[in-house]
């Protein structure tokens, strides 16, 4: 035990014994504690938020996180929730999934580190970046790709968050515009009517922020999801101005909604024709679905993959931006994270991979499974559900208004299950799940059964 931890003498008795909890005692046990306070955990010391900024601050410290297994977690107030979103989205396996532990494990005694400088990436940052072009290229022989200009054989890893992607990917595309179109006089980026792309300045500019500070020469456009006219018309409107066209398979900040193919191929065949590029943003989808990157279920081949969140299954973030290789302009300190080029989270990301790989038919079944509980139970309420958003285990239930939907978070929440809500802007009424790739049968059986127990009483 290292100093601070013998000093924190009472958090670490508490912490081993939700953990112990939550390890010995079986899957059903816990489902019939969920939304239960564990008496014989003793409580944590208590701590304070009150240094975080105020937006932070959303809950009371009973609430806060103590300790987490595959899907379930305890908070601070003992109580036993189950987490229908893998954390905060990005744990794919769960909390301490057992593989991942044991691989860690022996890394960390084999010493690999967490990081390293960007100049010397170490064998599994390496590894890592000619894993994802063969997802991408599958089949495919290593020494045609790097000739081969259509297809994603070029990775910039070194870069923590989600945010730095994107912001990295917008880069690129700007490099390019600016090498293939000098003269024009507006570059354009086309957008979804209610992206995420991040943190970033430019990102959010593209959702509406920050207007007041970029030129005029920057246009940013929003179509709203699956509407083909109306990209068609911003297409027919910018011609070749448009550098690219930014888009999220499944909107998870937008109600999960999902892109349907025949949109995202008439969004590919729009920026083909004015040498726009296509950037696919599967920070939240990748890792989630069979074929690992979901863009591969619209049978395109985007000019720019960005990855990030699920891909290292939260243990210390990593992201990664894939693209075409004539799109490779920028230098080293053009886009990086000093806690990016990363050895030990490269091994942690490889192992996800293979994890899910592994449990190709697995993964098909539940997401197929959840789906279809999810359709019957908008087929039982009609006059409550309006649809099933999202694809697999990356769902919303879009309920019939705003109140309704926060009511049935609220009341999921009292019951112990944590999941989010799209609700706080106008026509926005959507509960969200993304149950980590470890649920199994009966925790999406006991979920559906909690989510029409709580219907049967709005
Ligand atoms: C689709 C999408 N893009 C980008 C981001 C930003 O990633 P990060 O929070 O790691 O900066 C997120 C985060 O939620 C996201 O969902």
């Amino acid at each position: 035990m290292n100093h601070l931890l013998e000093t924190e003498k009472k958090l670490v008795k508490s912490i081993r014994a939700a953990n112990s909890f939550l390890i010995k005692n079986k899957e059903t046990l816990l489902l019939g504690n969920v939304g239960k306070i564990i008496k014989n955990i003793p409580s944590p010391p208590k701590t304070t938020k009150k240094w975080f900024q105020k937006s932070y601050v959303l809950g009371s410290e009973q609430n806060d996180f103590l300790a987490g297994k595959g899907v379930f977690y305890i908070t601070e107030g003992r109580k036993l929730f189950l987490d229908t979103t893998a954390g905060h989205y990005q744990m794919t396996w769960g909390y301490n999934h057992p593989s991942l532990m044991k691989c860690l494990d022996e890394a960390i005694k084999l010493g690999i580190p967490w990081d390293c400088h960007s100049n010397i990436p170490g064998f599994f940052v390496k590894k890592l970046s000619e894993k994802l072009v063969e997802i991408c290229n599958p089949g495919c022989q290593s020494q045609n790709l790097l000739h081969d200009e259509n297809c994603l054989n070029t990775v910039l890893l070194g870069i923590a968050t989600g945010s730095v992607a994107c912001s990295t990917a917008m880069k690129l595309a700007l490099n390019y515009f600016k090498k293939q179109k000098p003269h024009n006089k507006k570059i354009v980026f086309i957008s979804l009517r209610g992206n995420y792309h991040g943190t970033d300045f430019l990102m959010q500019r593209l959702r509406g922020m920050w207007n007041e500070i970029f030129s005029e020469k920057l246009v940013f456009e929003l179509v709203e999801p699956n509407d083909i006219e109306e990209l068609k018309k911003i297409f027919d409107k910018h011609g070749k101005d448009i550098a690219a066209f930014f888009f999220e398979p499944v909107m998870m900040n937008r109600e999960a909604i999902l892109l349907t193919g025949e949109f995202i191929q008439a969004a590919r065949r729009f920026t083909e024709s004015v040498d726009a590029l296509m950037i696919v943003d599967e920070i939240q989808t990748c890792c989630w679905y069979p074929e690992i990157f979901m863009y591969k279920q619209f049978d395109i081949t985007p000019d720019i993959l960005i990855l990030g969140k699920g891909l290292t299954a939260g243990f210390h973030p990593l992201s990664a931006v894939v693209y075409k290789r004539k799109l490779d302009s920028l230098k080293q300190y053009d886009a990086i994270s000093t806690n990016g080029n990363a050895p030990l989270p490269s091994l942690m990301a490889l192992c996800c991979l293979n994890l899910i790989e592994n449990n190709v038919k697995r993964i098909e079944m539940l997401a197929n499974y959840y789906e279809n509980c999810l359709k019957n139970l908008a087929c039982e309420f009609p006059h409550l559900i309006v649809s099933v958003q999202g694809k697999g285990l990356l769902s919303g239930l879009k309920l019939k208004n705003q109140q309704t939907a926060l009511k049935f978070h609220q009341k999921c929440i009292e019951k112990g299950i944590w999941l989010r809500v799209h609700a706080y802007y106008e026509g926005h009424s959507t509960a969200l799940t993304k149950f980590a790739l470890s649920v199994s049968k009966n925790v999406l059986d006991y979920t559906v059964s909690m989510f029409r127990k709580i219907l049967k009483t709005l």
